[in-house]
């Protein structure tokens, strides 16, 4: 008997955080809202779910998000203007994040941490898998990383996180997961979990990076979920329940991601990830590429 499964269709994007460590810009703009060239970074989140096909997008949000709601809706007032003056091209870019997705906006309250945020979706998810995508995370879209967790997880079931190998002196920043090899270059199996641990604790140099692809059963483990690192409820520890016990649903698989990304929460990072794309962009890559090669070699 073949087993018809719907596709998975649901984007979590938990941006609830207060941007602390990018003040005083993100002092009353959501550090979500920080452009990447020019485009504000959760745009380019919000893109690589639509690509990977998952087109309902529901972001958990906090105090002072207003311009989230409003940059993924209409603009009514600047779309009469553009049209007024025929400017077709910025017209299109205005419609561009309204016309992406279907948005959902739920509010997180009380911030108690990455668990909590993802236990906030659960009304909204229902009994399906779904991703979470982590607004620091920038994945450049020429690596997909996503449409194979998907892939992977219809194929085991269970859940898929995104794992990269990180030098053993950063793994502190992370989750790290305990793995084991599969048939495939690419996954793993994840046998044990740990959030942000001392690298003398660390079982591997794999670092969790903010994509996944949950089972359901996952809200059912978070809601026993005891505050753990940093007094928050962490998605790390109910993924380690899950891994060290498949019985309460299913396998966790992680996917090793060799492609380019940006922590775009990390100002060095986000510096770095905003010289790449204006490099590489079409219109403004030869004339700025151009003045980075006279600044580095005749200014520094
Ligand atoms: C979160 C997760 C952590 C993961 C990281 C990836 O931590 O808790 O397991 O490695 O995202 O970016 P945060 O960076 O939000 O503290």
């Amino acid at each position: 008997m073949t087993q018809s499964r719907t596709r998975i269709s649901k984007a979590v994007i938990p941006a609830a955080g207060l941007g602390t460590r990018f003040l005083p810009a993100t002092k009353a703009t959501p550090k979500e809202m920080l452009p990447v060239v020019d485009k504000p970074a959760i745009q380019y989140v919000v893109e690589e779910a639509v690509t990977a096909g998952l087109s309902d997008v529901l972001m958990v949000t906090g105090r002072n998000k207003r311009p989230l709601e409003d940059h993924f809706d209409r603009n009514y007032e600047l779309e009469e203007v553009l049209v007024r003056k025929g400017d077709e091209t910025r017209l299109a870019r205005v419609q561009e994040s309204s016309d992406l997705a279907t948005m959902h906006y739920v509010r997180q309250g009380d911030p108690k941490g990455l668990g909590h945020a993802v236990l906030c979706a659960a009304p909204h998810v229902g009994d399906q898998p779904f991703a979470v995508l982590l607004g620091d995370d920038l994945i450049d879209a020429r690596d997909p990383l996503l449409a194979r967790m998907v892939d992977v997880q219809e194929r085991h079931g269970g859940s898929v996180i995104a794992l990269m190998e990180v030098d053993p002196a950063q793994i502190h920043l992370y989750g790290c997961a305990a793995v084991k090899p599969t048939v495939d270059d690419d996954v793993v199996q994840v046998t044990g979990l740990i959030e942000k641990p001392d690298p003398a604790d660390a079982p591997s140099n794999y670092a969790v990076i903010g994509r996944y692809v949950l089972d359901p059963a996952v809200f059912g483990v978070l809601r026993e979920t005891e505050p753990g690192r940093g007094g928050e409820i962490q998605l790390t520890d109910a993924l380690q329940a899950l891994a060290s016990s498949p019985d309460l649903g299913g396998p966790v698989h992680g996917v090793v991601f060799k492609g380019r990304r940006y922590d775009t929460g990390d100002r060095g990072d986000y510096l770095r990830a905003i010289v790449r794309l204006a490099c590489e962009r079409e219109d403004l890559g030869p004339e700025f590429r151009e003045w980075l090669r006279r600044y580095v070699t005749e200014e520094m």
